[in-house]
């Protein structure tokens, strides 16, 4: 492969106005697509949920025993460590006599009970996974993870989690069960909403040998949808930016997720070579999994950098880093999602897995990029080994290709679900010799009409 210079070179000026409204309509795609990635609906993974489904798998003298088991059929956002929280009321005086494959975090007050005493009497119990290591007999399939649940696309085989429960002073046919209300999910914090449960038709299993069919004697559904909005109000992600032909280092937008503040939040940070550091990372909040992060002007525990890294004739490379500023947290399993018009000629990716994302069938432009087992799927706590790096090889379409209006620069990216934050458009490195956002005076009006119509458009 050769270098190619010619992309300096003078371009014809009918192009040029041409894509600097292309660059004036990007900036208002970005404006649009951070409002909308305020809302619950995920339009990367538009049928991301966490199903929960319970089967009742038999009746007792007085209630049922039924194995409850959560689906993650998120694409790409996933519960690791704390793992899970499952909240729920019963509707009416149900006790829980005994669970296996997991366990609730308080008893409640079973005084009414003589002789044999429930696992829990609480009218809202909480529910928490039991830990790697647990005793066979205290085990069922798909339980004892600690809570962690796996994207669908990473690993679809450690997206699920179940337990079993047994419950007492219940209805005894599926005349007088009665569902349980209220559901609500936390991982461990707030970000999912639960809709109400749904008697469905009752799930069907097949031995494995598959010669005989069983069912469950009746089944509800609890699907449970995430919003960033609602997980929490600063971002915990931003991207910095740089390239080959500018010398410019674009770093992640000042107070992205927070200022350093010594006078009203001393010790909000620390920095890499204090002396305190250690003392620091076993102080207060050490298990409350309160991120300790690295001093930086954007105070994020986690950074994404693009360097658009080289030219070729037919090629362009990038490179990624992902780095992690949080002295309290390894990210195991980690992903990112990241939207370029050139994933479509995407021709080699390094020491990264890959998967396209096509939430609108026709448009193959978002990735999803995750760490390769026991090699770099664990991102290390802050520090020396705190970072993971991909290179990838994209081949150009030369009708869309350009180094112009910062069209090498990813259009979005997410880490472990969340929104990363980009810099300011107007910011991006220009190539030498070019302006940002020349425009002709009557252009700007017509492009936020019709930004302001494609936003529009996308909520309905
Ligand atoms: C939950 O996700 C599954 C798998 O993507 C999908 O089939 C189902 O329709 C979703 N449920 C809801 C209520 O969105
Ligand atoms: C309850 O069981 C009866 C038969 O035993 C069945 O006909 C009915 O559909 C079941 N109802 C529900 C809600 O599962
Ligand atoms: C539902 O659960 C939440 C949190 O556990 C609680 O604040 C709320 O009052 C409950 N609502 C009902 C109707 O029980
Ligand atoms: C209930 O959930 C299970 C497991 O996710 C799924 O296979 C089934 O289709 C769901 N039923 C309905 C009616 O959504
Ligand atoms: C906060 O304190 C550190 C060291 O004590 C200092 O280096 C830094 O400049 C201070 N930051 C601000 C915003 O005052
Ligand atoms: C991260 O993993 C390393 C190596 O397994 C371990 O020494 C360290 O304590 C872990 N850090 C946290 C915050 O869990
Ligand atoms: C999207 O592009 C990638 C890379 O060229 C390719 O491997 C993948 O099959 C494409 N997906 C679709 C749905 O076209
Ligand atoms: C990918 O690149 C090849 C070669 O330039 C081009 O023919 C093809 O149209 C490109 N694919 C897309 C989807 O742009
Ligand atoms: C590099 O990009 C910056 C904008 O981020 C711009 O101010 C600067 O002039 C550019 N450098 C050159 C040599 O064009």
């Amino acid at each position: 492969m050769e270098m190619d210079q010619s992309f300096s070179s003078s371009t014809p000026s009918r192009s040029i106005r041409k894509l600097s409204s292309l660059g004036v309509f990007a900036v208002f795609f970005l404006l649009c697509s951070t409002l909308t990635s305020v809302d619950a609906y995920d339009s990367l993974d538009p049928n991301g949920n966490i199903t929960i489904k319970w089967d009742i798998m038999q009746w007792t003298p007085d209630g049922y025993v039924a194995v409850v088991t959560m689906f993650n059929f998120q694409q790409y956002r996933h519960i690791q460590t704390p793992g899970w929280t499952l909240g729920w009321t019963w509707a009416k005086k149900e006790v829980i006599w005994s669970m296996v494959g997991a366990q609730t975090t308080e008893q409640g007050d079973c005084s009414k009970y003589k002789g044999n005493i429930p696992h829990c009497c609480k009218k809202d119990p909480t529910v928490v996974d039991l830990l790697p290591g647990t005793p066979y007999n205290m085990q069922i399939a798909n339980c004892c993870k600690g809570g962690v649940m796996n994207s669908w696309v990473q690993d679809p085989a450690n997206a699920a989690s179940s337990f079993q429960v047994s419950v007492g002073a219940a209805g005894t046919t599926n005349k007088t069960v009665r569902v349980p209300k209220n559901f609500t999910l936390k991982a461990p914090g707030p970000g999912y909403t639960c809709g109400v449960a749904k008697i469905v038709k009752p799930t069907r299993f097949v031995t494995q040998d598959g010669r005989r069919t069983t069912q469950a004697l009746m089944t509800w559904n609890v699907t449970c949808t995430y919003s960033q909005f609602l997980a929490q109000k600063t971002p915990t992600c931003c991207v910095s930016l740089s390239s080959f032909y500018n010398d410019t280092i674009v770093n992640c937008p000042t107070c992205t997720c927070g200022c350093q503040n010594n006078i009203t939040q001393p010790g909000s940070c620390v920095e890499g070579d204090s002396p305190y550091l250690a003392s620091a990372i076993n102080g207060p909040g050490k298990n409350s999994f309160a991120p300790l992060v690295q001093c930086t002007s954007h105070m994020c525990p986690i950074r994404v950098h693009w360097h658009v890294k080289l030219n070729y004739k037919d090629y362009w490379r990038v490179k990624i880093t992902i780095t992690n500023f949080n002295y309290r947290m390894n990210y195991t399993q980690w992903n990112l999602v990241v939207q370029h018009p050139n994933f479509d000629n995407l021709t080699q990716i390094f020491s990264f897995n890959y998967k396209s994302l096509t939430p609108y069938q026709a448009i193959n432009d978002t990735a999803m990029l995750w760490g390769v087992k026991y090699y770099n799927d664990l991102l290390m706590e802050a520090g020396p080994y705190g970072n993971v790096q991909s290179e990838l090889l994209f081949q150009k379409d030369l009708s869309t290709f350009t180094f112009q209006k910062g069209w090498a620069f990813p259009r979005r990216v997410y880490f472990n679900g969340d929104n990363c934050v980009m810099p300011p458009p107007d910011a991006y490195p220009w190539l030498p010799n070019s302006s940002p956002l020349s425009m002709t005076p009557l252009l700007l009006p017509t492009m936020v009409f019709w930004a302001i119509l494609a936003c529009l458009l996308a909520y309905v």
